[in-house]
């Protein structure tokens, strides 16, 4: 096993604040709500997507959407609703990561994967199915249509052919695998990256703010997911299966940020990454410590 590394100073060196993790539960509870409305329980298919989307998870991309509409003076039941599209489609996405198909993972959420509890075809329906009613819950939103389409458009952008789905595809070797640092780069912001800056960029889109705006949090979102995603990377090479709720070592044979640079420098780089992540959010006005405080609760997964 890798060892981790556990001693470097995260950004200014202090740990994630007992407000951000309040936020953070409070978020949780309240998108698992808004979450319990929008999933129907009468049928199979419906139980099976209860099974993905509710009652799990860490919501950080719900909470980036949450935390970028306060910014901007949302109302808390649209930032909710918006919130609970992307736990959709991010639930939609684990469904069909986990599959045999694909990566083959047995455990998600420390449950049974959708297709151990559910069988393989419900599965690929299930996924079929929440990434459908993502974008209807956004269609529906009380909103401006100008907004409504704003935010179809974007998350369509950002999980379609040019996004999630194309990094997926590099992921399993359906097309060239990555061969340098920035090949990975390109792959992990296609297949986690742009979900995350969708999902900072939706508040500042509902908030109706300027393009300047809305690039900066697309921007920071980018690196935010970066950063995510080269923790979930060292988090594989560990040995810690319960607390990730997940099975490790699915990353064994690619490679991968853990196996390109080793854990040291992975960490290194992760936190300059998310240093910089930092700094592109002193140019919004508003408070911003929380949207910066993510970054180092993505980083202290790694502790
Ligand atoms: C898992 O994402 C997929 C990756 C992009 C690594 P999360 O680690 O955010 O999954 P949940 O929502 O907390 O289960
Ligand atoms: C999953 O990446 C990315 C998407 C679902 C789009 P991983 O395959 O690395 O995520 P885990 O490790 O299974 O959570
Ligand atoms: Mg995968
Ligand atoms: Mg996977
Ligand atoms: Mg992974």
């Amino acid at each position: 096993m890798a060892a981790l590394p556990l001693s470097q100073p995260i950004l200014a060196s202090d740990l994630t604040s007992d407000r951000f993790h309040a936020h953070l539960a409070s978020l949780v509870e309240a998108v698992e709500q808004t979450l319990q409305e929008v999933i129907p329980s009468q049928t199979r298919l419906h139980h099976a997507m209860a099974h993905s989307v509710l009652g799990g998870g860490k919501r950080l991309r719900a909470f980036l959407v949450w935390e970028s509409a306060r910014l901007f003076d949302v109302s808390p039941p649209l930032a909710l609703q918006t919130a609970a599209a992307i736990e959709c489609v991010h639930a939609y996405s684990l469904a069909h990561d986990d599959l045999p198909c694909m990566d083959n993972a047995n455990t998600r959420r420390g449950k049974p994967s959708c297709h151990i509890a559910f069988g393989e075809s419900t599965a690929v329906l299930t996924g079929d199915a929440l990434g459908p009613l993502a974008f209807e819950i956004l269609a529906d939103l009380e909103t401006s249509a100008d907004n409504r389409l704003a935010l179809v458009k974007t998350l369509a952008q950002a999980i379609g052919p040019e996004g999630l789905v194309a990094g997926q595809m590099i992921d399993l070797g359906n097309e060239t695998l990555p061969q340098t640092y920035e090949d990975l780069c390109t792959l992990q912001r296609l297949k986690t990256g742009v979900l995350f800056s969708f999902a900072a960029e939706a508040g500042a889109i509902l908030g109706n703010r300027s393009p300047a705006e809305r690039e900066t949090l697309r921007a920071y979102g980018l690196a935010l997911g970066q950063v995510f995603q080269m923790i979930d990377d060292l988090l594989d090479g560990s040995d810690n299966p319960e607390e990730l709720g997940k099975p490790c070592g699915q990353d064994a044979s690619k490679l991968t940020f853990l196996s390109l640079l080793g854990p040291d420098k992975l960490y290194e780089k992760a936190t300059f990454i998310g240093e910089d992540a930092c700094v592109m959010l002193n140019t919004l006005q508003g408070d911003t410590t929380l949207l910066k405080e993510a970054v180092r609760y993505a980083l202290e997964r790694a502790k």
